[in-house]
């Protein structure tokens, strides 16, 4: 961008007899103007810097084993055993009279759930479902990264395939994409049909969630992992790729854009952080809820966003605790949901309520299986269950959080990808188009999505699978 204010700094021309004393002078001057506007103008990078996480001292000697292994999710008589006896021991305290979810998983509905997982839901059969695309394990800064990687079956005259890594969040995992993926690697056999893009996925998961090994050292973010998932797709034959993301995927794509731009062809997400909390967001909050078209807000935003102190602040404190136990001592709490399918059970699906929706609060069973079955949520949970993943999943919070997040590098770094935002209405926070733009410095769509919540992948795959085909192919057309 500095590029344009060049000419005017170096054009000026001098005929006068000193002109060489005048031409030093405007060139010092120039000199200092040019050096300003590229600081000012200069696209800023996340360095990308490099890691060890693997246990004890990282290994120098000789170079980190980069083959790519095919992986398949097992399970075993001794596992499932386990579990149901696990189930069959657990104790419930009664829920209080009329709380339904207003103070968090209703006991009574659970009983119900573990029923169900102990007598109907079939393990076995989830495996074949989720070995049905193909896994892979690859070790990169001394950990074990798992992935599934689904490439389109046959790709239609004159398509192009693009690459697309798409990134979990909490309490989420891989799964979440799988009914989403079909749509993305083979549009036109499900009625996308005017797409001229078909995709092939990346599903990478956390370190430290699913089948991806847990780092054994401290510090462990979204910078980090955003470099990870670079080295993954470079080590996949990558050179440019697009990036998709909601809840931590949000962050950790958004990393990725800053860290290596040239490596992102677009970045499309359904959660967006606006972290910079500064005067003037403070003065477009205040303006906007009675001169809204001043500071850009639509009538969208307005009903979206407003009241500001009860949807901003009341709300997200009422469902923000999980987070501050997970930010400060997550391994406390952590011990208890590793040992208990039962614990585990209800502290993931409340959120798969209330996040879905918040008024399922006021529903005896949470609204979960208004949604989803309870075969897929069970499928998430287990997820977590069998790979004993809760606790290092939790840490991801303290570890993200550790110091301000409005002075962290990443929140003073624009994005200058081409990027799509999906809003969804029932999402935690709404980011107006107007605040995400002084982070998001290219947006170039933008959608308010008619209906579903948190989840967009997992809850409503079609509306997420065509506002991602709209943006890349507005991208590509570019
Ligand atoms: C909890 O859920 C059960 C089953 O859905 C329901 O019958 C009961 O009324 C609920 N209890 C409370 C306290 O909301």
């Amino acid at each position: 961008m500095w590029q344009e204010f060049l000419p005017n700094a170096w054009s000026v021309e001098y005929s006068q007899k000193n002109a060489v004393l005048l031409s030093a002078a405007t060139l010092g001057a120039g000199g200092v103007l040019v050096y300003w506007l590229r600081s000012r103008y200069k696209i800023k990078t996340i360095e990308m810097g490099d890691g060890w996480w693997g246990s004890g001292e990282r290994l120098l000697k000789g170079k980190e084993d980069e083959s790519i292994r095919p992986f398949k999710i097992e399970t075993s008589d001794k596992e499932i055993e386990d579990l149901h006896r696990r189930l069959d021991q657990a104790r419930y305290a009664p829920p209080l009279e009329g709380a339904a979810f207003h103070y968090g998983f209703n006991s009574s509905y659970l009983r119900k759930v573990v029923s169900y997982w102990r007598n109907e839901f079939d393990w076995r059969e989830k495996v074949k479902v989720l070995n049905k695309y193909p896994h892979f394990r690859t070790t990169i800064e001394g950990i074990e990264i798992h992935f599934i990687h689904v490439k389109p079956s046959y790709v239609p005259h004159g398509q192009v395939v693009q690459p697309l890594l798409m990134v979990h969040g909490w309490p989420g995992s891989f799964y979440e994409f799988y009914k989403i993926i079909p749509l993305l690697t083979e549009p036109a056999a499900h009625g996308l049909t005017e797409s001229d893009v078909v995709f092939e996925i990346i599903c990478p998961s956390i370190p430290g969630y699913g089948f991806s090994e847990a780092p054994r050292q401290k510090g462990f973010d979204s910078i980090a992992t955003a470099r990870i998932f670079h080295k993954l797709m470079n080590r996949l034959g990558f050179k440019k790729y697009y990036l998709q993301g909601g809840d931590w995927g949000s962050r950790i794509t958004t990393n990725m854009a800053q860290m290596l731009p040239q490596s992102v062809k677009g970045l499309h997400l359904n959660l967006v952080f606006a972290s910079k909390l500064g005067l003037t967001r403070m003065i477009s909050v205040m303006l906007g809820a009675y001169v809204p078209w001043l500071v850009g807000l639509s009538r969208e935003d307005v009903q979206r966003v407003y009241p500001f102190v009860q949807k901003n602040i009341y709300e997200l404190l009422q469902e923000s605790g999980y987070l501050h136990i997970q930010a400060t001592k997550p391994d406390t709490a952590g011990c208890g949901l590793n040992d208990s399918p039962v614990g585990l059970a209800a502290y993931i699906l409340e959120k798969f309520s209330t996040w879905t929706d918040k008024s399922f609060r006021h529903k005896d069973d949470g609204g979960l299986e208004s949604k989803y079955s309870l075969d897929e949520l069970l499928t998430n949970v287990m997820i977590y269950w069998v790979t004993s993943s809760i606790v290092s999943s939790m840490r991801y919070y303290k570890e993200n959080f550790a110091s301000d997040p409005t002075l962290d590098a990443d929140a003073r770094v624009g994005v200058y990808v081409p990027t799509g935002i999906a809003a969804f209405p029932q999402e935690l926070v709404h980011t107006p188009r107007a605040w995400a733009k002084t982070t998001f410095k290219n947006i170039v769509t933008y959608s308010y999505m008619p209906r579903g919540g948190h989840f967009a992948a997992f809850e409503e795959p079609r509306l997420l699978a065509q506002d991602i085909l709209h943006f890349v192919r507005k991208v590509e057309r570019l």
